[in-house]
């Protein structure tokens, strides 16, 4: 183990060298002017796995490719890990939002800005880097690994689905490993055992057949930017909770062993206050900061679009108005079954002098598989050895759909050890990775791996 470790220490400002080259590729996946990008990535990236001494391949699809690259292979004989992670990455836009351009990665105060810096480039290029450890240095992994990087995760994955569904067998495995979450600090390296499911939906309110006149026919025509918003309004209520019946149906109660757990986390209210920039905080009553976005259900307005965007004012009264929401899944809640509650509650609301359309988007259970097992210990003792800090146990609210096909199809268990801290602005302007949890969640790898193959 020491000579992998050494070889981390010595290698750490090349492999920082590396990741940027990487982050300058801007692998956008859901804007098509960049499909050339995102292929160019793969090729990059398989070029780079080859070079570590992986044996690395890129799998076409129906769209955007999947990289697999792995160890040397000794089927049966001992245990086999998966490590997932996505080369692409979210849109950059705003750009002028960003402080320096979003593909042109640059380091200061010890991180680097850059679009997909930690979502997800960073994180699974620490277990490259990790693996390039072992294999560099001639030490035995204990076990074979395979990394299995889509292009496909920050648009819903379906190429991946078919993969797996296809490739079963090569792919059985004892467990998988993703780096794609948070931690609340430094301090507090964390294993999520619980993430939030989603649901996606679109609906359109059409009015009028062309956007009118509003002074020459406003007043006698419904207004669906109007109608919209007051059918959106009453989606929730003074308590923050979600105005649709049934929509709790199914939840589960927090336990209290759940809620004293997230008692422990660090980032109080103020803090929390601070680093989102409101002026004061909106959630469930009767719920923490850290219970309303991890272990209860929401729904959000994600797109809001009707009516003149552009400069100055035009007096019309819109054509149509339309929506892009999402609700976030706690366990036993069915994505098909919320949007068809919600669908039924919209077009309650839905007024006889406008036409309503309904379009169901992409969904996904939630996740939560209690951090008891033999695995999880594992991991825990690797994040305590690397980051010199007691882990913390988190639900989380984001969501990663792929988990629950990785259990359903290869009927394996994740263990999500991610290396994001909180003001990392994912999917946000000026998205960053810390190097100091880059490092130390390269070392979390190195060491995982012989504890893991000793199960
Ligand atoms: N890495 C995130 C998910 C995440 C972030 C989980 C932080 C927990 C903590 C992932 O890339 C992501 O953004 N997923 C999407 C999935 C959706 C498009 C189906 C999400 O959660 O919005
Ligand atoms: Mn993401």
């Amino acid at each position: 183990m020491q000579p992998v470790l050494d070889y981390l220490a010595t290698h750490r400002s090349r492999f920082e060298e590396e990741l940027c080259q990487y982050l300058r590729l801007p692998s956008v996946s859901a804007q098509s002017s960049h499909n050339k990008d995102v292929r160019a990535t793969a090729d990059w990236l398989v070029k780079h796995c080859r070079s570590i001494g992986l044996k690395a391949k890129k799998h076409a699809t129906d769209f955007h490719p999947i990289v697999t690259a792995s160890t040397p292979r000794h089927p049966g004989k001992r245990p086999h890990f998966l490590v997932y992670g996505h080369y692409d990455v979210q849109p950059p836009e705003p750009l002028e939002e960003w402080n320096t351009p979003p593909f042109e990665p640059t380091i200061r105060n010890g991180a680097v800005y850059a679009r997909g810096a930690t979502d997800n480039k960073g994180q699974h290029f620490a277990h490259l880097k990790a693996v390039e450890a072992f294999l560099k240095t001639d030490t035995d992994l204990g076990c074979d690994l395979t990394f299995v990087i889509e292009g496909e995760e920050e648009v819903g994955s379906e190429s991946l689905v078919a993969f797996l569904r296809k490739k079963k067998r090569e792919l059985k495995c004892d467990g998988i490993v993703v780096s794609d979450t948070g931690m609340p600090s430094k301090k507090h390296p964390a294993l999520t055992y619980a993430l939030r499911g989603v649901t996606a939906m679109e609906i359109t309110v059409w009015g009028p057949k062309a956007d009118l006149h509003s002074g020459i026919y406003g007043g006698s025509v419904d207004n669906p930017a109007l109608v919209l918003s007051q059918m959106l309004g009453s989606l929730r209520d003074k308590k923050g909770r979600v105005a649709v019946p049934g929509f709790y149906g199914k939840v589960q109660k927090l336990t209290a062993y759940e809620r004293k757990q997230m008692k422990r986390l660090p980032i109080n209210e103020t803090q929390y206050r601070k680093l989102v920039g409101v002026p004061k905080l909106f959630g469930e009553a009767g719920y923490t900061h850290h219970e309303q976005r991890s272990a209860r259900p929401t729904l959000e307005i994600n797109g809001l679009t009707s009516g003149y965007q552009g400069e100055g004012s035009k007096t019309i009264v819109p054509s149509w108005a339309s929506a892009k929401i999402t609700c976030r899944l706690v366990p036993n809640q069915d994505p098909r079954q919320v949007n068809r509650l919600l669908g039924k509650q919209l077009k309650k609301l839905c007024p006889p002098t406008v036409k309503l359309e309904i379009v169901d988007g992409h969904g996904a259970e939630a996740y939560h598989v209690p951090p008891t097992g033999s695995m999880s210990q594992a991991a825990l003792e690797a994040l305590r050895e690397s980051f010199g800090h007691e882990p913390v146990l988190l639900r989380e609210g984001g969501s990663i759909p792929i988990i629950n096909e990785f259990k359903k199809v290869l009927g394996a268990d994740s263990l999500l050890l991610g290396l994001a801290l909180p003001d990392d602005n994912l999917h946000s302007p000026n998205e960053k990775f810390d190097l100091d949890c880059f490092h130390n969640g390269a070392e979390m790898s190195a060491r995982l791996w012989p504890k893991l193959a000793e199960l």
